[in-house]
């Protein structure tokens, strides 16, 4: 069953039936389980009126599936200097500010090894973003372009991705240099840079480089 009205803060609601439901007492025992749309953690907020996503001219929504296919862990979250959408780097090279990933600490043992690594590839959950739009015209660029040719937050699962250089890992907590999101985004996981297989120097995006001549 789908509830909630905004397509961005739909909550998914499972209702799990169990135990007795006695005619003749009038009892009725039964567990009532909400699963959330982003698999829990801030999953319940709305999104936060100060970095509310509208709808510019050109842009296009597409209607959401009716049920989501999978769920996800948060795995921590991500402190950053930044508090409102306008403050953000517009991407993981736009600031050298040190930002701090605060993993749960049930995955802390995950991190061994890790220090021996420069670089991190770190993938957030734009939990503020909307999740509909199809055509996007990015305030910066003021084109109109699908959302797959742009590194939008706004998309059908707002998954951010960020190289980031790690200064210290200290516990379950590492400092890095490279992120772009605003304080307390959801984190979904962290893998080893390997610039022997990540890196395509040659690579281009047409329209970009078309811009900058
Ligand atoms: C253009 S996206 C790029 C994200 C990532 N580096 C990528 O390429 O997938 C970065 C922008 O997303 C927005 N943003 C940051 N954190 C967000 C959040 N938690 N929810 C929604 N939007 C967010 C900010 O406007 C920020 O400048």
């Amino acid at each position: 069953m789908v509830v909630g009205a905004w397509p961005w803060a739909r909550v998914v609601a499972r209702v799990v039936m169990r135990g007795r439901l006695g005619a003749r007492s009038g009892t009725c025992d039964f567990a009532l389980m909400i699963e959330t749309a982003d698999g829990g953690g801030r999953a319940n907020d709305a999104p936060r009126p100060e970095n509310a996503y509208g709808i510019r001219d050109g842009e296009v929504a597409a209607a959401l599936p009716d049920r989501f296919d999978a769920s996800l862990y948060f795995i921590g979250h991500i402190r950053t200097p930044w508090h409102r959408r306008e403050e953000c780097p517009k991407n993981a090279r736009g600031s050298d500010a040190a930002c701090t990933i605060a993993l749960d600490p049930r995955w802390s043992s995950g991190l061994k090894g890790l220090e021996t690594a420069s670089h991190v590839i770190v993938l957030y959950w734009m939990d503020q973003a909307r999740r509909d739009l199809v055509l996007q015209v990015p305030r910066h660029y003021a084109e109109q372009r699908g959302t797959f040719a742009l590194r939008s937050p706004a998309r059908p699962n707002p998954i951010a991705l960020s190289v980031a250089r790690i200064v210290r890992i200290d516990g379950n907590e590492l400092t890095v240099v490279g992120l772009d999101c605003l304080d307390n985004t959801p984190l979904l996981d962290i893998k080893p840079y390997f610039a022997s297989t990540d890196s395509v120097p040659d690579a281009i995006v047409g329209w970009h480089a078309d811009r900058k001549r």
